[in-house]
């Protein structure tokens, strides 16, 4: 389903290049619950959004369910994201004057689905994240751990088959932060979605089934776990 080669990336900084990724392969199959694990600045964040076609490489391929992103025009990357991926952000980044609701419906506003059934497909994955009686809160009436399932039910109203989250409980307690963690886990077997998600924290990597060990760019470790918590 996804699969990265020899990827690299390369930020400019004044007249000096940062090599962020350094020669990146690995295989993600369809439906894995899958962590990239690494410290700060072992370049999470910059995989996460050259997967999500976000960003572009500076060499190497992505390909996405057989297709390679690089081939693809900013406005079929465009639909990619629309159509097959959903983003878990560290800061929830959701629309501050929007309802739960109403931020939940935004990806179907993007799609050509009907108006009618976008309400249900709302209210149900509200339901499906433990907010049904939170629709018509807005993201300054409810906890942290409430708005990120917020942003959850939005990267999965589309039914998406792959999910990136990078450091998706990275500003919650640990409480929270299980919480979320049980909810994706749950999300990710009932509807076979894949996940990949970017931690530093060993609760997180507790609960995935795989761990990608990434360290200045480059992957040095990858274990698979027989029973995940
Ligand atoms: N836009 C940018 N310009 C220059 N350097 C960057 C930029 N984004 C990230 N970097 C650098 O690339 C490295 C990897 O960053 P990042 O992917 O954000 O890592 P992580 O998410 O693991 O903390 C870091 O050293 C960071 O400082
Ligand atoms: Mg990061």
């Amino acid at each position: 389903m996804v699969e990265v080669n020899e990827l690299h990336k390369d930020y400019r900084v004044g007249k000096v290049l940062f090599p962020a990724l350094r020669g990146v392969n690995t295989v993600i199959q369809d439906g894995e619950f899958t962590a990239i694990a690494g410290p700060s600045g072992s370049g999470k964040t910059t995989l996460l959004n050259i997967i999500g076609c976000l960003d572009s490489p500076t060499s190497g391929t992505v390909y996405i369910d057989g297709t390679d992103t690089g081939t693809l025009t900013t406005r079929e990357k465009a639909n990619l994201r629309k159509n097959q991926i959903g983003f878990v952000f560290q800061t929830f980044n959701l629309i501050p004057v929007l309802t739960a609701f109403e931020n939940v419906e935004i990806p179907l506003l993007l799609l050509d689905t009907k108006t009618d059934e976008n309400k249900d497909r709302v209210v149900g994955i509200l339901e499906e994240v433990g907010l049904a009686e939170y629709l018509h809160r807005k993201p300054n009436e409810m906890s942290g751990g409430q708005q990120q399932r917020v942003a959850i039910a939005r990267a999965l109203v589309k039914r998406p088959s792959l999910v990136l989250a990078d450091e998706p409980t990275a500003n919650l307690d640990s409480t929270t932060a299980r919480e979320i963690l049980e909810l994706m886990q749950e999300l990710n077997r009932k509807f076979h979605t894949t996940f990949v998600f970017s931690t530093h924290d060993q609760l997180v990597m507790d609960y995935a089934e795989r761990i990608i060990g990434l360290r200045d760019g480059m992957i040095v470790d990858d274990k698979r776990k027989e029973t995940p918590a």
